[in-house]
Order: C-alpha cells, then structure tokens, then sequence
C-alpha cells in the first residue's frame, strides 16, 4: 500500500486493474515494463486456466463494478469515502479507497474529476459472481421461445403502429440470427460475427464483435426485444479497459474491446464456469487498435434508450463513468493540431493496412455521433466541463470536415487550380495539396451535381477514395451540411453501378492497384483489388444505408437497394463480402453466414418499413451549435476568426 501511495501517476491505474492485481498478490516487487507484460500475460492464463482460487470469475479484464439496483445496499455510503477505507478486490488484494479515488483524478482528461461520489457508488466486492440476471436488478420475461424480453418503453410502443408481415427470407434471417445468439450463464449477450457451419478456421469470427453487434442490436430494438443488447451494454462496460497492454504500452484507460469471447474454463470436480475473454486488438491480425468500438458503445447506448424509452439505463452510475471514460480517450490533448481524431491504420471496421492511417472519415463520423450522443445522455453532476469540451468539439469538427473533406465538381476544380508553398494565415490551400494527386479516375469520375466527403486528409496528402461508412454516417449524423448530405446520396444515386452495382454497398471506391496495392496494403493478398476492403462490397453497409434514405427522404433509393440485396443474400447463404467492380461475385475468402449481414439486412427492412422509428436514430442539424463560431473559442490569437467561412456552411 506505501507503494501504491507513492507511485506515480501512472501506477495507481496499473493497479487498478484485475489483469495486474496478480502483480499486487505476489511477492514481486516493481520491476520494469516488460516484465509487468510477462505478469499480465500470466495473469490472463491464471483467469483462463487455473482460476480455481479467484473468487472474481466473472470478467477477467476489470475489476468489478457493482450494477445490480438490488445489491445498492451494500453500496459503501458515499461519506465513507471521505475517509481512507479499504476496497475489497480480487484475489483478497485492497487498495486504499483515497488511492483509488484519486487514480480518477490523474488520469489525462477533458474533465480530471469524474465526480468522486460517481466512483463513490461504485461497488466494489470481493465474492462476485454476478450473473446477467442481476444485472438489470428485475425480474425481465422471457418470450414463447424463451428468448428475450419484451420491450416497456414508450418510444417501442410509439413505433409499433403498423404489424408487419415477415416474408420467408425475413423469417430464415431471424432464425439464423437467433442461432447467432451468445449467452453467458444462460443469459444473451451478444451475437457471433459468423456462423457458418463448414468454416473449419472460424479464427476470430466466432466472436461477439462491438461493431457487428450494433445491427443485431438494433434489429432486437427494434423488434421489441431489449434484454440482450442491454446485457450487451452493461457486459462489454465491465470489459472496458483500464489499462491496455499491448507489448509493454500502456495507452490508457477507457479503451472498448473489438471482441470478446465467452470461454468455458474447468473448475474443480469436473466444473466449468464461463469467462468473458476480451480481445483489445492484442490478439487481432495486425495487432489493430479497435478505436470505433468505443464510439460504437456509445452511439448503441443512445439507441438503447432512444427505442426502448428506457433511459434508466444511461443514467446509471457505472455506465456514465464508462462513457466519460472513452471521452476522455478521445478529447484527451495530444500533439495534433485538428479536431479530428488521429488514430493508426485499421482501427476501424477496415482493421487491415489500406492507407486509412491518420484522420479517415469513417472514425470522424462515428466520432460525431458519439459526441452527440452523450450530449445527450451526459448527467448533469459534474459534467459541466465535459460537456463544454464536447461543445467544442463539435462545433470545431464539423467545420473542419464541412469545409477541408468537401469535394464536388467547383471544389475539384478549385483544387486543380490551387497554388502551393503558401507559409501564411491567409493561405487558401492550408495543408499544401499539389493538384497533380487528383488522380485520373476522379476527373473523370465527378458527376457535375452531387459530391462526397474524401477518405483522409493529411498534410500534401487528399486521400479522394470515396468510403461509403464515413459518408453515410455523415449523413446520419449531420457532421456534413444538409446541403452535403443531399448531395452525397445524389452522388451514390449517380454512381449507383459503381457504389451499388449488383450488391449494396462498396465500402470503397475505387480499389487500389498495382505499385500502390503493393505499397498500400503491403501486398495483402485479401485485400487484392475490387476485394474485402479494397473495394469490395459489403451488404451490411444497407441499413446504414437505408437509415441515411429515410433521413434525406430518399426511401426509394433505399427500397432500390434492399431488393437487390434480397435477390442474392439468402440464396448464397448472406455472404460477409462480395467481390469484384460490380459485386458480382461472392468474396473469394468470404465468411457465409455472417450476422452483420443477417442483421443489416432485417434492419433495413424494419427501418424502411417503420421510417417514423427509425428516426430515432439519426440526428438533424443544430443550429445553436453552428453559430457558435470555431476561433471564437480558441484563446489564440494567431488563429483568425474564420465566423465568414464557418456560416457559409450552415445552409438552411
Ligand atoms: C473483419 C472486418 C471487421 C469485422 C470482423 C468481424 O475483420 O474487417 O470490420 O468486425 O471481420 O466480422
């Protein structure tokens, strides 16, 4: 305890943490980085294999935070906490309560003080094995199938209007993706990202991914059925990261896994129990970090209560600290000079090498909407600098991507004229884009009505690729004007042959090739052009799609869309990509089965047969946000006010 009391900053948090309280149990003293990898490796065997001891079988990664309403009794009373007082932790450790209380204190945040009766009522026992039951702290009905819950919130209600009948193929979509379902200790908690029966190296396909979960999630939403993906929420909070290890670095806390896997272990006497084994990206092909999951936590939250009218859920202690922890991951200073979050290549749900490293659109859309998803959601106590920092960002990220991502025919042809080697505040081409990287394609490929938001943007470097998540989360969440946003779907409209072809959506255009294949992806042979990432095309993309029609009020295009997808998808057992410029084919390594793509395909119906629901989850322009001007907050005055140019984009 003297040497947590003495650490520095970073060690308490280390401490904190489950995967290391092995390093606090043993006889070890502090040794340097590597070595706490080795302990945390050992730690992670001993919660896998030989957790005969640990009384903390539940989640492996996080030492547990107490949910259950039933148990808030045995809450500590928040006055106690004024005083040194010992939490129980796992494997019998404790650590001084003030300690604890501070390690929220030090951590790099927007807003340092996540308010001390907050981690106040976090619980903290030393026998858990909390099941998903108490989680919700009430007795939640199963249905005829003994399946989930039936929804009580008003916003499912509102929505129920018009019963629809399911066609057959919606029927085998539901059926399979049921059969999808993971539970843990009997209960469901997510869905597989691939079931597929004759897949003999399933890798990680076999488990519950943060992003694939949210078109399941949304599909049971919307189809009345809330227990799982509120069990999802509250289960992934506890595999939330406090610290991620990765070959010694150690990041910081507030980190979302991109998977986790519920693991039987053997006890005693021929006993198992089920563990939840996250996956942080230490053991992802290419060792990604899963940035989106977070954003994805976030934005599925929202919905949550969106649909269900259950707001209970978000106002909850532990899931308000969960959520202030991932913004204070991503509003955290760094050296960037953008409002746009920097992260490293394939940290999103292109998590391989395709030159998406740096500020690609994808990860500032979802970004957007998780920013305005917990503007939302944010509680007051304690908040108010929080939501100042988010306020800001919002308002800085929207300019920055409305006025720098743009590119239509007037914008191109700007670029084309643009002179280079402007050192001054003045400079109309600010990051030094030469126009010979307009490449050919785009010259030729611009229609003279509609436009896009471009892949990535970097110092000399306009990455023009046209990706379809990014641009359609744009729209969904008004990160682009609405005059933008029209004229993204007019492009898609323009392009169809290209972006739609035979199967909806591209998640790219166009492919790379070549020299720059090889350099790009570093000769990734999945990712071959007109392939998986590089430019294939992935059906799941249509219920993003479809939400982004029915914001625009563009519905046909959606039910364009939709029918084709229902041509192919069941009859070629719903493919996870198709290849080839048109989409023709099914992808050459494609997983069938694929959930994302069941459930991509069952939203999107549900949506478009239901638009008034699913405008619940899409967001409109804020105005009051817009006005407030970007530099009028910046206490810089080496930055110009730039209200003229912020204005012009606020298009009634
Ligand atoms: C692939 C996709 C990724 C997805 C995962 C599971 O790795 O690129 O986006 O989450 O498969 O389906």
């Amino acid at each position: 305890m003297n040497f947590i009391r003495n650490s520095t900053s970073k060690l308490p948090s280390r401490v904190l943490d489950p995967r290391n309280a092995l390093f606090l149990g043993s006889t070890h003293s502090f040794n340097p980085p590597c070595y706490e990898h080795e302990l945390f490796c050992k730690g992670k065997a001993f919660l896998l294999n030989s957790n005969k001891n640990s009384q903390f079988h539940a989640y492996p990664s996080r030492f547990q935070r107490l949910i259950n309403n039933a148990q808030k009794s045995n809450c500590v009373p928040s006055t106690a906490f004024a005083q040194p007082m010992a939490i129980s932790m796992p494997y019998g450790l404790s650590v001084d309560a003030t300690v604890a209380s501070k390690v929220r204190h030090l951590s790099t945040s927007v807003e340092t003080n996540i308010n001390d009766s907050t981690f106040e009522r976090i619980h903290i026992q030393n026998s858990i094995s909390v099941k998903p039951k108490n989680l919700a702290g009430e007795e939640t009905p199963l249905d005829e199938d003994g399946h989930n819950v039936k929804n009580t919130g008003k916003g499912l209600e509102e929505g129920k209007g018009g019963v629809s009948i399911d066609s057959d193929i919606e029927k085998e979509a539901w059926k399979l993706l049921r059969d999808a379902v993971v539970t843990y200790c009997g209960y469901p908690v997510g869905t597989v990202a691939a079931n597929d029966p004759c897949d003999k190296l399933p890798l990680n396909y076999d488990q519950v991914f943060i992003r694939d979960f949210v078109p399941s999630a949304l599909a049971f939403l919307l189809k009345g059925e809330g227990e799982i993906v509120k069990n999802f929420l509250l289960h992934t909070l506890q595999l939330q990261s406090w610290e991620k290890t990765v070959d010694c670095y150690s990041p910081g806390q507030g980190l979302m896994p991109a998977s986790f896997k519920v693991r039987t272990v053997p006890i005693d006497d021929n006993k198992f129990e089920e563990v939840l084994d996250p996956d942080f990206g230490e053991a992802a092909i290419g060792r990604v970090a899963p940035v989106d999951s977070g954003l994805w936590w976030i934005i599925l939250l929202r919905a949550y209560g969106k649909i269900t009218g259950d707001y209970s859920l978000q106002e909850r202690v532990d899931v308000q600290t969960g959520m202030k922890l991932i913004l204070n991951l991503c509003l955290a200073d760094g050296f960037d000079m953008f409002p746009s979050l920097l992260v490293t290549d394939g940290s999103c749900m292109i998590d391989r090498r395709m030159g998406i490293h740096g500020h690609p659109l994808e990860i500032q859309a979802l970004f957007y909407a998780a920013l305005r998803s917990s503007r939302e959601m944010l509680t007051n106590e304690g908040s108010n600098n929080l939501v100042r920092a988010i306020n800001n960002r919002l308002n800085a990220l929207s300019f920055h991507i409305r006025e720098y991502y743009w590119v239509d025919m007037k914008k191109i042809n700007e670029i084309y004229r643009y002179k280079t080697e402007e050192y001054s505040m003045d400079a109309t081409n600010k990051f030094n884009i030469y126009p010979e990287q307009i490449p050919s394609w785009l010259m030729d490929w611009i229609p003279e009505e509609g436009g896009y938001l471009i892949g990535n943007l970097q110092p000399a470097h306009m990455d023009f690729r046209f990706f379809t998540l990014g641009n359609l989360w744009s729209i969904v969440s008004s990160l682009g004007t609405p005059r933008q946003n029209e004229a993204i779907l007019n492009l898609i409209e323009y392009k169809w042959n290209d972006i739609v072809g035979h199967m909806p959506l591209k998640i790219c255009y166009p492919a790379i090739e070549n020299e720059e294949w090889r350099i790009i992806t570093g000769c990734d042979p999945k990712n071959t052009p007109w392939s998986y990432h590089n430019g294939g095309s992935w059906p799941t993309l249509l219920w993003q799609f479809t939400l982004a029609c029915i914001k625009m009020g563009r519905l046909e295009l959606a039910h364009k869309a939709i029918a084709l997808a229902e041509k192919r998808l069941s009859r070629e057992h719903w493919p996870e990509y198709y290849d080839t410029r048109s989409g023709k084919f099914i992808g050459k390594q494609s997983r069938l089965y694929q959930t994302w793509t069941i459930a991509g395909f069952l939203t999107s119906k549900m949506m478009a047969k239901n638009p008034e629901m699913a405008s619940l989850l899409f967001w409109e322009e804020d105005f009051e946000l817009l006005e407030i001007c970007v530099c009028a907050l910046s206490k810089s005055s080496r930055v110009r006010c730039s209200r003229g140019a912020a204005k012009s984009q606020i298009l009634v």
